[in-house]
């Protein structure tokens, strides 16, 4: 029996053109910019980085082997020694897309921190690691080039020689230990919409392959490619430009674009980009530009055939592996995190900038079982310190995200809870607040209204009935794809909704590039408090995702 399965198996793999059916999003939530390579040196596992802008820590590296299956393997920017402190107060500014790329037995992480406008431009970045699974294994200091621009990539040609090429494919030689740049030469100016920029160099079949974004990262955005017999040029635009978009369609998923190409060990290609989940409306994405993948076909000889990016597609058929090595949260597991004496925060927990990380402490003498937030003096501003905010990425369409927090607060204005957030000036926020009457309520506060194209709704507070034993469970869920429902219920007792909001007022305005984090925060509200919260069984439960206009999976 085992034989005979083996036999089909092995017929089915090199014989018989299998398929399989591929969901999108590939990497569901916030993972912007992806950039992935296969490595057969690494078990045959793929691995992917995203853009994480003012989120630290930053970078993470997904693995995978079958490309449905992930594993957060390690984050290459996981330490403040290797963060650059640009202090910049721009909301969708930091580190932008990530080129990851490997080369005899090293990693390569190459990115741009984009700060105030970046005028002068600030280095570009280098991380590098020999082992993508470990955070420490990644470079203390990243090595900094000049002169640079946003979305760096790199590419060795057969001479061993690496080349930087930058937006508006500005190429020039590059050494990878010292960061020296040679002299700039642009390749292309793409097919002419505006923002070219995401630039990957491929060798194939003699060819140099360029392949760029074009049409800005919004919903005009497309994938655009030309090649050369010589990496410095001249490159011809491909006349089926452009290779991959959905502009100008009625697809669910949009803003498909920022891709790169890949295989598997079948020799079978792969495109990974960046999509939005909104409809052609393009108004309600709460989680903003998240990562897709699809097949492609590339001929010998020929540009690549790139499947356009559906929910649901009909894919090279890869195994199913669900034992990625690392130690890192596998995508798709809910959180069941109860902040253990001794345990450490799961990887998966991020931050609003470099966090002051004595700000959060696990079972804190006294409160075992617990994250101690201390709160920040601000929350909702444009201040560059450190904010008291702690999250993980909404990844589903529908979800239950739930903590209990334990906070007496003292002073007035004191708020500690839960929120779903996209901005410092985009965020909902269920409190347990102090108010000037002295007495502690419950407040569900809207900052910002992003695409709801209305005044922000006003706060709804309710005093916290005497009887309510500590400590309060705060509860948001999404039941659809248009809606937040806040509720708050005490130890034992039954759960008070607080209201519904619209998932638009955490889409687009001050958050077009980045998604929605689901988090505790504590804050003084530029008070005096510095009253801690306590906060325990962290839950985060996805239920389905949105793969069409009317289809929901299960998540
Ligand atoms: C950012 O602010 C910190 C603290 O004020 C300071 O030490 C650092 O030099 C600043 N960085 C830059 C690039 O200005
Ligand atoms: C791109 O366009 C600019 C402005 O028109 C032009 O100066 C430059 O030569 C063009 N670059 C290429 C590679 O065609
Ligand atoms: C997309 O392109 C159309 C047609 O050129 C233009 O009218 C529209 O403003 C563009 N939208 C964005 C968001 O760039
Ligand atoms: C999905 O809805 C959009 C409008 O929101 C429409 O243009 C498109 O045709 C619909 N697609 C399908 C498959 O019904
Ligand atoms: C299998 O998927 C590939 C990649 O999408 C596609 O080119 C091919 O046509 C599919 N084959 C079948 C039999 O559906
Ligand atoms: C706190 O102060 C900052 C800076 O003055 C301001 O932008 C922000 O709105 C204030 N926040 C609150 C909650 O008052
Ligand atoms: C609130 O408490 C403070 C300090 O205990 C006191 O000074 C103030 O008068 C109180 N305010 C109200 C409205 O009771
Ligand atoms: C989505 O959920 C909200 C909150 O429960 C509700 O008000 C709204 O009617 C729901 N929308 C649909 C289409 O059911």
């Amino acid at each position: 029996m085992l034989l005979s399965l083996y036999f089909l198996v092995a017929v089915a793999g090199f014989t018989i053109a299998t398929n399989k059916t591929h969901l999108n999003p590939t990497i569901p939530g916030w993972h912007s910019d992806p950039s992935c390579v296969f490595v057969p040196e690494w078990d045959n596992t793929f691995f992917c980085a995203t853009s994480t802008f003012l989120v630290t820590p930053g970078i993470p590296i997904h693995a995978s082997k079958d490309l449905v299956n992930w594993r957060l393997a390690s984050h290459a920017l996981n330490r403040e020694s290797q963060w650059p402190h640009y202090n910049t107060t721009g909301q969708n500014d930091g580190i932008f897309a990530v080129t990851l790329r490997y080369r005899d037995g090293v990693f390569y992480a190459i990115t741009f921190f984009v700060s105030d406008g970046s005028n002068p431009l600030p280095p570009g970045l280098l991380l590098k690691t020999t082992d993508p699974f470990d955070d420490n294994a990644w470079s203390d200091e990243p090595v900094l080039f000049q002169p640079a621009n946003i979305d760096p990539d790199l590419f060795w040609d057969d001479d061993g020689q690496a080349y930087l090429t930058v937006a508006e494919s500005f190429i020039a030689t590059i050494d990878v230990n010292s960061g020296a740049v040679g002299p700039t030469t642009q390749l292309w100016n793409g097919t002419g919409e505006r923002n070219p920029e995401g630039p990957h160099i491929y060798k194939k079949d003699g060819w140099y392959y360029l392949l760029i974004a074009e049409g800005g990262t919004e919903v005009n955005h497309t994938v655009t490619m030309a090649r050369s017999r010589s990496v410095t040029g001249t490159y011809i635009g491909f006349e089926g430009n452009p290779v991959l978009t959905n502009k100008d369609t009625g697809e669910y998923f949009q803003t498909v674009g920022h891709a790169d190409l890949f295989h598997d060990v079948n020799g079978n290609w792969w495109t990974c980009a960046l999509a939005t989940r909104s409809g052609p409306e393009w108004v309600n994405y709460p989680m903003g530009r998240e990562m897709v993948i699809t097949p492609a076909r590339w001929d010998e000889g020929e540009f690549p055939v790139i499947s356009p990016v559906r929910g649901s597609e009909s894919a090279w058929a890869l195994p199913t592996v669900l034992d990625v090595r690392g130690t890192g949260p596998i995508y798709g597991n809910p959180d069941v995190f109860d902040f253990a004496p001794g345990s450490a925060l799961p990887s998966n927990m991020i931050f609003w900038r470099w966090p002051d990380l004595a700000s959060f402490t696990i079972s804190p003498p006294g409160h075992p079982n617990t994250l101690r937030i201390i709160p920040s003096q601000e929350f909702s501003s444009n201040g560059v310190g450190p904010i008291s905010l702690i999250g993980r990425l909404q990844t589903d369409t529908l979800f239950e995200f739930s903590i209990d927090v334990a906070f007496a607060p003292t002073a007035v204005d004191e708020e500690a809870g839960a929120t779903v957030f996209l901005t410092q000036f985009q965020h909902v926020d269920l409190g347990i607040v102090l108010l000037s009457d002295n007495k502690t309520h419950l407040r569900l506060q809207t900052n910002g209204g992003g695409n709801l194209g209305a005044p922000p709704p006003a706060p709804v507070i309710r005093s916290i009935p005497s009887a309510w034993r500590s400590p309060i469970t705060l509860t948001i869920r999404a039941n659809n794809d248009t809606h937040y429902t806040f509720s708050a219920a005490p130890q034992g007792g039954d759960a008070v909704v607080l209201g519904a909001l619209p998932s638009t007022i955490l889409s687009g305005g001050t958050g077009p590039f980045t998604g929605t984090i689901a988090g505790a925060y504590a804050t003084a509200n530029n008070g005096t408090g510095t009253t801690p919260a306590y906060i325990s069984s962290w839950r985060y439960t996805g239920i389905a995702q949105k793969i069409d206009n009317d289809t929901f999976v299960p998540s």
